[in-house]
């Protein structure tokens, strides 16, 4: 991407709009000027808006690579949504996740799917649900969890047979919805049975299948119908586990360490009344955990496997670091993991399961001289920014050596932002840092993992969903190490 010269005001604590020469005007003044401003061009080498959908259809990378080779600002034809745009600069990021982020809101697309939960309220319900959420999600929170994680980790990997050829991501998958389970929900899951709730998560991403961009909301499609038959099935889950939370939870609610008895605790306690303790925000709240928690962490595992199977140096200096180990590892060891933590950082970079971040303009803003109306999509480039050689050197390389030095503190502010950023930052961040580096450690020490697909550029298959992933099928082959 070059960025267009000129015309970029983005300053450094973003409190201002855009600069088009009215020094000190007033608030009404510069939005006058804002309203003034030309919409962002379609780019020139997408071919007519009329074929943006189907071309982005055929190559959502490719499209988004070539949308944005010329320009940070993007904006591209939506059937039945008009146009979305696109921001593909790290101050273009910033000023939408923190220092503008009043500007923005939250898809109404994410309000549908998942009511409300702490991914989509906004304002002072927002604060109030991250306030009593936090805590569960600290990193020494989580470090209690390491131990259980391991635990659940094995129980799948004990099963494994050299030779095996597994399908990972949906092997990771399971294993994420175990570990999900196990510890912020309290309740260990069957190995080989609870069917329906596994069922039941899977389709809670079938509201974002690419039709949903074209076909009305209103309109019932199979994949819509699978996803409110799966949302229903986990909240009666939640009722269940509701039920056997209560009268049962700590005397002190704060040192309750699930989810549901955290809640339900507070609630029976009359420490926070609020409307978000109601079971139908609890409902919800599930709900929006098992989606935003477990088919990340699927991802992040499945192409940190590939990466690892296609870069025979990195596998070996990551096979050293586990085999030192003393035997699957424990709460002590994560610090020494710095080798496997790179190798989570770096497949973040290059293939971040929230590939795009999506929001709304509640007002017309300015990005780079340009307009967005308000009342748009704009999408957030997460993937497209990680990969940008203004940022990152041989930015299509996997080289989690990057990271041996102060790269974060070098790279401008959100020019790495896999989690998002600003205050709301995945709360699940420590969590799935955390698994991820004990799901690489527990396994790298007993396998090794082959993707069994053809490799011809050198990276491996996708499929954007609203989360990117591997595609349905892709094997891998396990071998004993
Ligand atoms: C590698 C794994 C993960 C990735 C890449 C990831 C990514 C993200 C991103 C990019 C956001 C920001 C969304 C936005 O600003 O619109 C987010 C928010 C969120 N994530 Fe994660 N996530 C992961 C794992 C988890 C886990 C394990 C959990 C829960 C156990 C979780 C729960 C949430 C929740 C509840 C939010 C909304 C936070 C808020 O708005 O306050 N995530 N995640």
């Amino acid at each position: 991407m070059v960025s267009d010269s000129g015309q970029r005001t983005g300053d450094g604590d973003g409190t201002a709009t855009v600069d088009v020469g009215g020094g000190e005007s007033s608030e009404r003044e510069r939005r006058r000027n804002v309203e003034e401003l030309p919409l962002p061009p379609y780019p020139p080498n997408l071919g007519p808006p009329q074929l943006h959908f189907l071309r982005q259809m055929r190559d959502p990378f490719g499209f988004i690579e070539r949308a944005a080779e010329r320009q940070d600002v993007i904006r591209v034809r939506m059937p039945s949504q008009g146009d979305i745009y696109g921001l593909g600069h790290p101050d273009h990021v910033k000023r939408v996740l923190l220092t503008e982020r009043e500007k923005f809101r939250k898809s109404e697309d994410f309000r549908i799917a998942f009511g409300e939960g702490l991914l989509t309220v906004e304002g002072d319900e927002w604060q109030q649900q991250r306030d009593v959420l936090q805590p569960l999600f600290t990193r020494e929170s989580v470090m209690g969890y390491a131990d259980g994680m391991v635990d659940q980790i094995r129980r799948r990997t004990q099963r494994w047979q050299d030779g095996e050829q597994l399908v990972l991501q949906q092997a990771f998958r399971d294993m994420a919805l175990d570990v999900l389970f196990a510890t912020v929900l309290g309740r260990e899951l069957e190995l080989d049975g609870d069917e329906r709730i596994r069922e039941a998560a899977e389709s809670l991403n079938e509201w974002f299948r690419p039709t949903s961009y074209v076909l009305p909301q209103w309109l019932p499609t199979p994949a819509r119908w699978r996803f409110k038959r799966g949302k229903k099935r986990i909240r009666a889950e939640a009722d269940r586990l509701l039920a056997e939370r209560s009268g049962d939870t700590p005397t002190d609610p704060t040192e309750a360490d699930d989810l549901l008895s955290l809640l339900v605790g507070l609630r029976e306690a009359g420490v926070t009344d609020s409307a978000m303790l109601s079971d139908e925000r609890l409902r919800d709240q599930m709900v929006t955990i098992i989606f935003a928690g477990h088919d990340t962490s699927a991802t992040t595992l499945t192409f940190a496997f590939w990466a690892l199977a296609n870069n025979p140096d990195v596998r070996e200096r990551f096979h050293a670091e586990v085999d030192a180990l003393d035997g699957p590892p424990t709460v002590d060891d994560v610090a020494a993991l710095d080798v496997t933590e790179r190798v989570v950082t770096e497949t973040l970079r290059l293939f971040p399961p929230v590939y795009m971040l999506p929001r709304e303009t509640t007002t017309d803003v300015a990005f780079d001289g340009y307009r967005i109306p308000e009342d748009e999509v704009v999408n957030l480039a997460i993937r497209e920014i990680q990969r940008d050689e203004r940022f990152f050197d041989d930015p299509e390389t996997f080289r989690p050596s990057r990271w041996d030095g102060d790269l974060r503190g070098e790279l401008p502010d959100f020019a790495y932002a896999p989690f998002g950023g600003g205050p709301r930052i995945c709360i699940g961040r420590e969590f799935a840092l955390l698994e991820a580096q004990l799901v690489l450690a527990t396994i790298g020490r007993e396998y090794d993992l082959y993707w069994l697909g053809e490799n011809e550029d050198g990276e491996p298959p996708v499929d954007p969903q609203i989360t990117t992933r591997m595609p349905e099928g892709e094997e891998f082959l396990v071998t004993e190490r």
